[in-house]
């Protein structure tokens, strides 16, 4: 095993390919790579013929001054024209942009497109009477209500970057990116319902704005209707202030370059950073990727369930889908309120064709059982999509099983805040996929995997993700810090981006996530990656989910220590099942992967987009005090965990 790139580990054999129909009637097929190898701008020139240009731009890429990219220069559009008005100017007014679904049963809503732009132009009046203009930034502070994509694409209509901040972040959080990006206006709600409870909004947004005195008004949604505090001549109410306003606005056009909107992501360490995307591009890019990596047709229904606080909700719940003119499902609710069988019900009574969501997701449906989606007719799926962590093989396949009855194509799109947009996927038409392997960059888009000194690595070996050209939907830059966005992400490797994540290609050359690089183990003078043994513990029938971590070790340097979940069906494992799955981990992958010690706890530490808090693991398996717990989703968890330990297992080594 090479000492230089990450251990190759895990075989998979099983393989599926395209159902035929599907195939036969493709958005993309194979030539599309050939096409975007022969001359990559001109394929995104064509790309971009999917947007409406108020001018039309006049070179596809500027890239003479990397990393800043300029995508579709001198070209002119506005973003909210293109998700919205031209599918009414096209005669699709009444088709349903979503189906909102509210966490109080019953609090549903169809949004058409016309309804949309109405709101839309209202919204951007109302926005301009409160003195916004472009390029002034405004923090969005909702929960999942169709509002929140008005306020989205209002800001975008006037040219004024929104900042989305995820309606579970505290009031300090938003202090954080108020005061970064310098937001002169705030819109949010009274409070949103979290697990059949009304949680204020406002009061977080009043504390928050006591350290942002730049603030100077607030728009708010009535949603739950609770007592808030109210600030006369900052605050107003959304209903008083849209609702007067006219639905007729001439949207104007910006530049391709200009700002579209900042999202924030918290990086290992240091202040979170802001990443900037800007319009063009990203447009071309994500509503390019919605078509192609969805196959997404005329009367399809797709769902991405995730929060339009993440950058997966801003690419796949507002931009893409709706430059596309798409039917989708939005939904306030989480997996299990009002039940656990919320998102089968959905799926059957919307007829939902695509679902999109996160692995994290998938092990909590394996962990409950099969009986809540068997009660459903799921037959209207055609597509599943999986994003944010890679999903383990034996999550694949019961998910391709239980959900998808077997017909249905995965794929597990590999992408980040900074890219924008879907970079490493299967094409659903084309791909014969790999349960657990992302599998190859999208037509248009390089990507390699690299040793340490960045050179690509030969089949069968492990090394670093880098993306070596740039793409449309690429971050621009890190909102107010160029000299912070060269050193995180292009400076490891000369003229390429590295994305900090681990991967290796396996012998046919398909691309496979081992995880981030600063969760890497290494045993013995092997490079392991958590992704790998998590996968060979969630692969034994009484796991549903598993998270690896290095621990000091005298003999080894390190050790791997794992926590896992049971299957809710599997009891408590029974008295052997350290042994047994210490044994599982030997026979899957090998002697040296095999963890020294294992416990079985009830959770796993999450943040709130359901990303396993690694660090926080390694604090308990080097019997440390746990460290820094706030961006946990639920902070009793490692308090369950410690107290788990008291009373459980551990085996040493032998
Ligand atoms: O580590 C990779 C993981 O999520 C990171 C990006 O996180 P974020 O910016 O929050 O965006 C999530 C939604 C796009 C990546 O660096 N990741 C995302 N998708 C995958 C993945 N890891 C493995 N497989 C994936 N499909």
């Amino acid at each position: 095993m090479s000492e230089q790139g990450l251990s190759n580990l895990m075989h998979e054999e099983r393989h599926f390919d395209p159902p035929e129909e599907l195939a036969r009637n493709a958005n993309v097929t194979a030539e599309a790579y050939a096409e975007a190898d022969k001359d990559r701008l001109s394929f995104w020139g064509r790309q971009a013929e999917r947007i409406t240009w108020a001018e039309p731009f006049t070179e596809v890429l500027d890239w003479s001054n990397p990393p800043f990219a300029k995508w579709f220069v001198g070209g002119k559009l506005n973003a909210s024209y293109n998700c919205v008005d031209r599918h009414v100017e096209a005669g699709n007014g009444e088709r349903v942009a979503f189906h909102w679904v509210g966490e109080p049963e019953g609090d549903t809503r169809d949004v058409t497109y016309a309804a949309l732009k109405d709101e839309v132009c209202q919204a951007a009046n109302a926005l301009t009477e409160l003195g916004v203009e472009a390029g002034d930034r405004v923090a969005i502070y909702m929960p999942m209500i169709p509002e929140t994509v008005v306020a989205m694409l209002a800001c975008a209509r006037i040219g004024a970057p929104h900042i989305v901040v995820f309606g579970g972040f505290s009031s300090q959080a938003l202090v954080d990116r108020i005061q970064d990006c310098d937001a002169r206006v705030v819109i949010t709600a009274d409070g949103g319902y979290r697990r059949g409870s009304a949680a204020g909004l406002k009061p977080a947004v009043d504390e928050a704005l006591e350290h942002c005195p730049g603030v100077r008004s607030v728009l708010v949604v009535k949603r739950t209707g609770q007592d808030v505090g109210w600030t006369e001549g900052r605050d107003v109410w959304w209903e008083d202030m849209v609702g007067k306003q006219s639905t007729e606005h001439a949207p104007q056009a910006f530049d391709a370059e200009h700002p579209l909107y900042v999202m924030y992501t918290s990086g290992t360490t240091g202040k979170p950073k802001g990443i900037l995307h800007t319009t063009g591009g990203y447009l071309v890019g994500t509503s390019y990727t919605h078509w192609a990596v969805f196959d997404l047709k005329d009367d399809d229904v797709f769902w991405t369930a995730a929060d339009i606080g993440w950058v997966t909700g801003h690419s796949y719940i507002v931009y893409g889908p709706l430059a596309n003119g798409a039917t989708s499902v939005m939904f306030e609710g989480t997996p299990d309120t009002p039940h656990k069988g919320i998102w089968w019900e959905l799926i059957e009574k919307y007829k939902v064709t695509i679902l999109y969501c996160a692995p994290t997701a998938i092990r909590t449906f394996m962990k409950w059982g099969k009986e809540f989606p068997e009660k459903a007719d799921l037959s209207s799926l055609r597509l599943l999509g999986s994003v944010g962590e890679s999903i383990n093989p034996e999550a694949y396949m019961w998910y391709r099983e239980v959900i998808g009855g077997s017909r249905c194509p995965i794929v597990d799109t590999w992408w980040q805040t900074e890219t924008g947009q879907i970079m490493v996927s299967p094409l659903p038409g084309v791909t014969s996929g790999k349960p657990g392997s992302a599998m190859k960059a999208l037509p248009g888009i390089s990507a390699k995997v690299v040793d340490d000194v960045g050179t690509p690595v030969g089949n069968g070996e492990g090394g670093y993700l880098v993306l070596t050209e740039p793409w449309p939907a690429m971050l621009r830059t890190i909102y107010g810090d160029d000299e912070r966005f060269k050193d995180t992400y292009w400076s490891r490797f000369e003229n390429m981006y590295f994305a900090g994540d681990g991967a290796k290609l396996d012998e046919d050359g398909d691309i496979w996530l081992l995880g981030r690089v600063d969760d890497v183990m290494n045993v013995s003078g092997h490079r392991l990656s958590t992704t790998e043994i998590e996968s060979a513990l969630v692969s034994h029938p009484k796991v549903a989910e598993a998270a690896v971590v290095g621990a000091k070790d005298e003999d080894t340097g390190q050790a791997v220590c794992a926590f896992v979940i049971l299957r809710d069906s599997a009891g408590d494992g029974g008295k052997d099942i350290v042994e047994e799955l210490r044994a599982h981990v030997a026979k899957e992958i090998g002697k040296i992967a095999r963890p020294r010690q294992i416990m079985v706890v009830p959770e796993l530490p999450k943040t709130r987009s359901g990303k396993i808090m690694r660090r926080l693991l390694k604090d308990v398996a080097e019997h440390r005090e746990v460290g820094d717990v706030t961006t946990l989703a639920d902070s009793t968890v490692m308090n369950l965990i410690s107290d788990n330990l008291k009373e459980d297992s551990s085996a040493g080594d032998d």
